[in-house]
């Protein structure tokens, strides 16, 4: 069975990505290779921070492997904040100052269009391969519901009349810009990755 190095030790993301791969595959986290480095994401890009992720566990452990990265881009902000969103009111993945922070830059702008957008970098046999996905929506004027993570209490996806807290896990992944980048790498990968 091929093994992959996914770039992350968040159980969350883990598990969303094992729902999606099936057995073909065997993912690694960094616990299980015995990373213990702070991989620094200090590109502008969702794609830079991913590569920088992927690239990192390659050149060390010459395994092949992906990283992702995430985050929210608004219309009225010009994209922000993009790839600052988990540290977007100062401090590292405070999630309620950064809500905070965009309701009171969105206070009486009537524009409210918003998308979450996801990179994956996937370096395999030393070639990169990267795959997107985004779900697109609005960002509500207050906070409604009390799942997920992150920005989600805020953003109401297109087709949709709740925000993403509100959604169980299962109907959230079936449209998450996450899970729709996974999906392209998946289709990738079972095709044979070339
Ligand atoms: P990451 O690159 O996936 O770790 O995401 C970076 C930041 O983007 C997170 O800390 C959140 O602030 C935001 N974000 C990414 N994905 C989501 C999501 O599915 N819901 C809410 N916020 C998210």
């Amino acid at each position: 069975m091929q093994q992959l190095v996914f770039a992350t030790n968040n159980r969350h993301k883990i598990e969303e990505v094992l729902a999606k791969i099936g057995h073909q595959f065997t993912i690694l986290s960094l616990d299980d290779i015995g990373c213990t480095d702070d991989i620094e994401e200090t590109g502008t890009t969702f794609a830079a921070n991913a590569s920088i992720k992927s690239h990192f566990i390659y050149s060390k452990y010459q395994l092949s492997c992906f990283g992702d990265d995430s985050g929210l881009e608004i219309d009225a902000l010009n994209g922000e904040p993009g790839v600052y969103s988990a540290r977007y009111a100062g401090k590292h993945g405070d999630h309620e100052a950064n809500m905070d922070k965009v309701l009171t830059l969105l206070n009486g702008q009537t524009n409210r269009k918003a998308c979450f957008k996801t990179v994956i970098s996937l370096v395999l046999d030393g070639k990169e391969h990267f795959f997107e996905g985004t779900v697109e929506g609005t960002i509500r004027n207050q906070r409604s519901g009390s799942q997920g993570f992150g920005y989600d209490p805020i953003f109401q996806p297109d087709g949709y009349t709740i925000t993403f807290a509100e959604m169980t896990m299962q109907q959230k992944n079936a449209i998450s810009h996450r899970a729709r980048a996974v999906e392209k790498m998946v289709e990738f990968l079972k095709a044979g990755g070339n």
